[in-house]
């Protein structure tokens, strides 16, 4: 889909419209500037429409349960994409749609951004399946969670590096194990990165994270800022990843975000087209 539209102006609608005649809630109880846009761009070129809505203007959960908010929206719309804070709600709203609901972000998981991940891995080096990718910082972030439900699909090992306290949920990690997959743990930065195909991070505080536990988590996580020095022992043809929003000269500098190595624009790029792909995928069209 994304070869096929190749050289585009960003408007110009796909030859396939398989979305036309279709209408898509966007819903945000988070901010959001990626995944809005690649998510409303994408809808418009296969010739759909969308809904943008914010949590904040909805009852969402707040002056009507989420399991009868479900059941109205899937009476005006033909798919769902939330972002939300708990994933229960996700899973309620899910439950009770008749629609489909992709899961934009929760506190606990992102699963499009890994299939936009795993596409942008694929786009410069093929297939992942076998490769060493590592994930640096708080372990329960859910990004680096989603990369685990992605190694059970797509059969890459994982090693995670940050302080101690932090590290993934049992819940992912069983999963990526059971499916083969090699899950380690490594608090030693360098030790890590050895034969990284892959190295991922984000940012240390997430939006649902208190803002005043900051200081105490950078202290922790400054150890494992992803630098120059720390990518000169990854494999010579490493790539870096990194979801975005950054915080530039925190998890990881300038120079490795704008350097040989990163691929973090083509990552972002790849939200529209793996987005794009999903939805049609949930609609069987
Ligand atoms: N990476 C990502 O989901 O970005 P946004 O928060 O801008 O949507
Ligand atoms: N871990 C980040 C991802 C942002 C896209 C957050 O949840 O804030």
């Amino acid at each position: 889909m994304k070869t096929a539209r190749a050289g585009r102006s960003k408007g110009e609608p796909d030859d396939e419209q398989p979305l036309a005649g279709h209408i898509v809630a966007l819903i945000f109880e988070k901010p959001s500037t990626r995944t809005r846009v690649s998510f409303d761009v994408g809808v418009c070129q296969m010739g759909g429409k969308t809904l943008v809505l914010s949590g904040r203007d909805m009852h969402l959960g707040h002056g009507e349960t989420i399991a009868d908010t479900a059941r109205v929206l899937s009476r005006f719309v033909d798919l769902i994409m939330i972002r939300t804070f708990n994933e229960s709600v996700l899973t309620e709203l899910a439950e009770h749609a008749t629609v489909p609901v992709i899961n934009g972000l929760t506190n606990r998981t992102h699963p499009c951004q890994i299939m936009a991940d795993i596409m942008t891995f694929e786009e410069h080096r093929g297939p992942i399946t076998g490769k060493k990718v590592v994930c640096y910082g708080d372990g329960h972030n859910n990004v680096f969670s989603s990369f685990l439900q992605g190694a059970a699909k797509f059969g890459f090992d994982i090693t995670f590096s940050g302080p101690p306290g932090l590290a993934p949920e049992d819940e992912f990690m069983n999963m990526a194990r059971k499916a083969g997959c090699s899950v380690a743990i490594e608090q030693d930065p360098v030790k890590a990165v050895q034969n990284a195909d892959l190295v991922v991070t984000d940012t240390w505080v997430s939006m649902h994270d208190s803002q005043s536990a900051k200081e105490q988590r950078h202290n922790l996580l400054r150890p494992y800022q992803v630098n120059d020095d720390l990518m000169a022992h990854a494999r010579a043809d490493a790539l870096f990843m990194h979801c975005l929003p950054a915080h530039r000269e925190e998890e990881a500098t300038s120079s490795v975000m704008d350097g040989p190595h990163s691929v973090i624009f083509d990552e972002a790029e790849n939200r529209l087209h793996a987005q794009k792909a999903i939805m049609r995928w949930c609609l069987a069209i």
